[in-house]
């Protein structure tokens, strides 16, 4: 079969190793893919936001699956414009409906369908220019750090959390006045929940699901958890607390209920969910839906699966994922994300890489490289992730660490705390 997998990030250079391995596969496409994903695929100078493109290129290539890795395509409702073309609605596009997609682009949305089908959440209220009064007074029955969400995509930086009441206040106002544009004119007050937060993977078909290795990641800059949020400075899997008791109530109180009430609304749901976790006193509850794979979990997550992936991807397709099985290598994974220094703010790009050879075990998943005059550059915040094998977690971050080390660039950084809070 020949797949075409959207995205150029270091998820889906994970995505695209592990597609790679399949004995199902003739032909991988990525698009626009990266210098890493070169190495286990044809990389594809297409837009993932560009559907006529896409679907031209897929006829003309005889693609026969569609993977999508980012949320946005998806949002933008890729999935609903493969099917609804005559010409293209017989393959198969991994990821749900634009509707579903939803779960991820609207917070509203996604705290209403959880308290529809009575999912456990934190308390909320959905605000807007028009209600600022109630929200005003809902953060007064609220207790401090205070919660808010910008209803929209923001690419990970819509949601702020606020030490005092008088700030809360005043930047529920800011959000309002279009703080992250359209996506803040309407803000999800939320009450703070405390505890560890863990990632969970499903891959459904709609009716059923399998339930993929959970991961945590780790958002924040700075070593213990100080400073500003990123896109994720790296990821560890299996999460200790995440004991077959606690996945038994992650499955019958979350997972179940989330996929029955997609079934029940209507809404078409055929790829990744992704449940953003927190164990509250040893409950699960959500703090988001994201309707794709989490970045740098899949880089840990996807060394996990022993499973061929485009076999649970058919069954997907195909509407019979209960009837395949997911297996779990016993090794511990990890990744560690090699930044730019200066990321989450200001950065340089364009500074040689070297030493990506001297890796040992480890894979080194490409997130933001480019090639230039024949040379490996910095080309993003997030610009390696070095991913590891061991028979535990410690052996596992001993041998990205030491690779860590011996790739070279110019004020390369790195959390050093990876995985030690677990
Ligand atoms: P989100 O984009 O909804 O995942 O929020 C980003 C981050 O903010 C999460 O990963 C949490 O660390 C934190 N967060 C979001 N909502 C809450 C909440 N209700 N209680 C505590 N922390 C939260
Ligand atoms: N690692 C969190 C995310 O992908 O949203």
């Amino acid at each position: 079969m020949n797949i075409l997998l959207l995205g150029s990030g270091g998820r889906e250079h994970a995505l695209a190793w592990k597609i790679a391995q399949s004995t199902k596969v003739s032909k991988l496409f990525i698009a626009p893919g990266n210098p890493g994903t070169a190495a286990v695929g044809q990389n594809v100078n297409i837009n993932a936001n560009d559907f006529d493109a896409l679907k031209r290129f897929a006829l003309d290539n005889g693609v026969q699956m569609v993977v999508v890795g980012p949320e946005d395509p998806l949002v933008n409702g890729i999935y609903d414009d493969f099917k609804n073309d005559a010409r293209t609605g017989h393959i198969p596009v991994i990821g749900p409906s634009r509707k579903g997609a939803t779960l991820e682009g609207s917070k509203d949305f996604a705290k209403a369908f959880m308290a529809r089908h009575a999912i456990p959440t934190a308390r909320y209220k959905t605000i807007t220019a028009q209600n600022i009064d109630e929200g005003l007074a809902f953060l007064e029955e609220l207790k401090a750090p205070y919660v808010l969400k910008a209803d929209g995509l923001c690419a990970g930086k819509g949601v702020l959390i606020l030490p005092t009441l008088q700030e809360a206040k005043a930047e529920l106002r800011h959000m309002l006045d279009g703080m992250f544009g359209n996506a803040s004119a309407s803000v999800v007050i939320e009450e703070f929940l405390s505890g560890i937060e863990c990632s969970v993977f499903v891959l459904t078909d709609g009716k059923d699901y399998q339930i993929l290795p959970e991961a945590k990641d780790y958002k924040r800059i700075g070593e213990h958890d100080t400073g500003l949020n990123t896109g994720g400075m790296g990821s560890v899997s299996p999460v200790p607390f995440a004991t077959p008791e606690w996945m038994k109530k992650v499955e019958e109180r979350i997972v179940r209920p989330t996929i029955d009430g997609l079934a029940k609304e209507g809404i078409d749901y055929k790829g990744f969910i992704f449940f953003g976790l927190i164990n509250v006193e040893d409950n699960p509850m959500v703090i988001e839906y994201n309707c794709r794979m989490g970045d740098p979990e899949t880089e840990s997550v996807m060394l996990r699966v022993k499973t061929d992936i485009v076999d649970l991807f058919e069954g997907v397709a195909q509407g019979n994922i209960a009837s395949r099985k997911v297996t779990f290598d016993e090794r511990a994974a990890v990744c560690v994300m090699l930044v730019s220094g200066g990321y989450p703010q200001e950065y340089a790009r364009g500074y040689p890489i070297e030493g990506t050879e001297n890796v040992g075990e480890s894979i080194v998943f490409h997130s933001g490289t480019a090639v230039k005059d024949g040379q490996l550059v910095t080309n993003g915040g997030r610009v390696l992730a070095v991913s590891s094998y061991g028979k535990d977690k410690a052996e596992a971050l001993l041998k990205s660490f030491e690779a860590a080390n011996a790739i070279r660039f110019t004020d390369k950084y790195f959390r050093k705390d990876i995985g030690q809070d677990l």
